[in-house]
């Protein structure tokens, strides 16, 4: 897809149904710019009244999926029963997954080639942990996320993928990437990108940040060039600060 400002929320494991359903409603009435995309990552079982309630302007996301489509798995949801259900993206390898379900590089390859081949757009999260960035390897550690989860896919599939960078140390902590710090690592995701699948490929990418966005900083984080938006936890479960951040652009 062409490079777009997203504000994309993940309520993580909060709200009740009623709750969610109250919270994406109050979204909906809001008027969102015509150049911002609005997604709201839900869990799995908000989905269908989401879907049901759905509004062009808010975009759905699950946080999760299988990567086969159907079989003997116990609890797991699979990409083709999301896209049957009418959910847009999937949020994959957010580091919540990757840290306390053991999810790597290889399986979030295949959950984002179900996901794909089902026709649903994906969020695909890297981000490092606090003592990457304290010995300074936080590009080599980004990259080798991508490398491992990303590039097997050709050029023209990247049009139905957004990447959202989610340091560890800044996700829940209150403590925020520097405008600077966000823009750095941005810069050089486009730009393994740009040496990967080339300068137009890396351009139309959309790239997200997330940890500790709140009204207060998105301004200038989005005004970051390659920072593209953001994916916002805490601060998306509060329609008026989600609204202020979708406005922040
Ligand atoms: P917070 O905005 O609560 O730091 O969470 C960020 C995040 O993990 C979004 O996926």
């Amino acid at each position: 897809m062409a490079r777009k400002n997203i504000a994309a929320g993940n309520w993580k494991m909060n709200t009740t149904v009623n709750e969610g359903l109250d919270l994406y409603k109050s979204l909906s009435e809001h008027d969102v710019p015509s150049d911002v995309t609005v997604i709201v990552g839900a869990p799995f079982i908000h989905l269908s009244s989401l879907v049901a309630n759905k509004h062009d302007n808010i975009k759905i996301a699950a946080q999760n999926c299988h990567f086969e489509n159907s079989g003997a798995y116990t609890g797991e949801i699979s990409p083709s029963m999301l896209a049957d259900l009418g959910v847009d993206y999937v949020i994959l390898g957010h580091s919540e997954r990757r840290e306390y379900f053991n999810e790597g590089n290889d399986l979030l390859a295949k959950k984002l080639n179900a996901a794909l081949s089902n026709d649903l757009s994906v969020i695909f999260c890297c981000g490092e942990p606090l003592e990457i960035r304290k010995a300074g390897t936080q590009n080599a550690y980004v990259a080798k996320q991508l490398e491992e989860g990303l590039f097997h896919l050709d050029a023209s599939q990247l049009k139905d993928i957004v990447i959202a960078y989610e340091p560890i140390w800044a996700i829940g902590t209150g403590e925020t990437a520097s405008p600077e710090q966000a823009q750095d690592m941005h810069a050089f995701i486009r730009s393994i990108l740009d040496q990967k699948y080339g300068s137009d490929a890396a351009q139309d990418m959309s790239i997200l940040y997330g940890g500790s966005v709140k009204p207060a900083n998105a301004k200038e984080i989005f005004g970051q060039e390659d920072v593209d938006g953001g994916l916002v936890g805490g601060a998306s479960l509060k329609a008026d600060m989600f609204k202020n951040i979708i406005d922040s652009f």
